[in-house]
């Protein structure tokens, strides 16, 4: 574990306005402990980052973006570059939620494209991979693991997927208050492991964080986050509110 990075994100989803992201950090800031063993994520809406950046600057909380395109800048309307996003001092870029797979077309070979554009701009994606219930049931988990992380990677070299965050997020989980055992959601963190070992060695494999998400609150978080191969969550409803949130962030400590 001492190889890699602890990181407790979250993904607020399409929640909070500007003035509702300060006075969140506001709140975070009287209750974040002092001495921190992960590091501290927050994904909110494009539209609100330059407030974000304000708002957590003396945080130590990074900002990350929700979405990302691929392509380095013309005739895209209303979508957001890499460059546009490393420019304003975002870190983290989520790509490729299951939200966007289901409800905005996101398929694999996009994921794997919006991945190496915020390589390119030196961002750190977090790459979300995960089945559904049906998928689970058929018994066919680990294919479409190993399909979602392969494709996701295809053609990254092996100095940038150290800097790539995997997150194991189950679709079933997601939202539903249900979430996976500590040893359902570790064994899938685990194999993803294993397939960055086969695609990049030991070494690489080693070093990237891989995180567990999908209903991760106060009352299961140290029990997940105690498993050696989950390195922290993203965190979606519980990080909506400052306090849940920081129960999550002292479990990972
Ligand atoms: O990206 C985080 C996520 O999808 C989990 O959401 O609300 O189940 O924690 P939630």
């Amino acid at each position: 574990r001492r190889y890699r990075k602890t990181i407790i994100a979250g993904n607020w989803k399409m929640n909070k306005t500007a003035s509702e992201t300060k006075k969140f950090a506001e709140e975070l800031k009287r209750l974040l402990p002092r001495t921190k063993w992960c590091d501290i994520v927050v994904c909110v809406p494009a539209v609100n980052i330059p407030a974000a950046l304000k708002a957590f600057k003396d945080l130590r909380v990074s900002v990350g973006a929700q979405n990302v395109f691929y392509e380095k800048s013309g005739a895209y309307t209303g979508e957001v570059s890499a460059d546009m996003l490393k420019d304003l001092g975002v870190k983290y870029v989520i790509v490729g939620h299951s939200e966007r797979r289901q409800m905005f077309g996101e398929t694999d070979f996009s994921v794997n494209k919006k991945v190496i554009a915020a390589l390119e701009a030196d961002l750190h994606p977090i790459i979300c991979v995960g089945e559904t219930l049906d998928q689970r049931e058929l018994g066919v988990t680990m294919e479409l693991i190993a399909l979602q992380v392969k494709s996701a990677l295809a053609g990254v070299p092996a100095e940038k997927a150290r800097r790539c965050v995997i997150a194991y997020e189950p679709v079933w989980a997601i939202g539903t208050g249900k979430t996976a055992t500590a040893q359902q959601a570790a064994e899938v963190c685990t194999f993803i492991r294993a397939t960055i070992r086969h695609l990049y060695g030991a070494r690489i494999a080693r070093s990237v964080t891989v995180q567990y998400g999908g209903s991760m609150k106060p009352s299961n978080a140290r029990e997940l986050l105690a498993e050696l191969d989950i390195d922290g969550g993203l965190i979606g409803g519980a990080s909506l509110e400052a306090e849940q949130f920081i129960e999550i962030i002292n479990a990972a400590n």
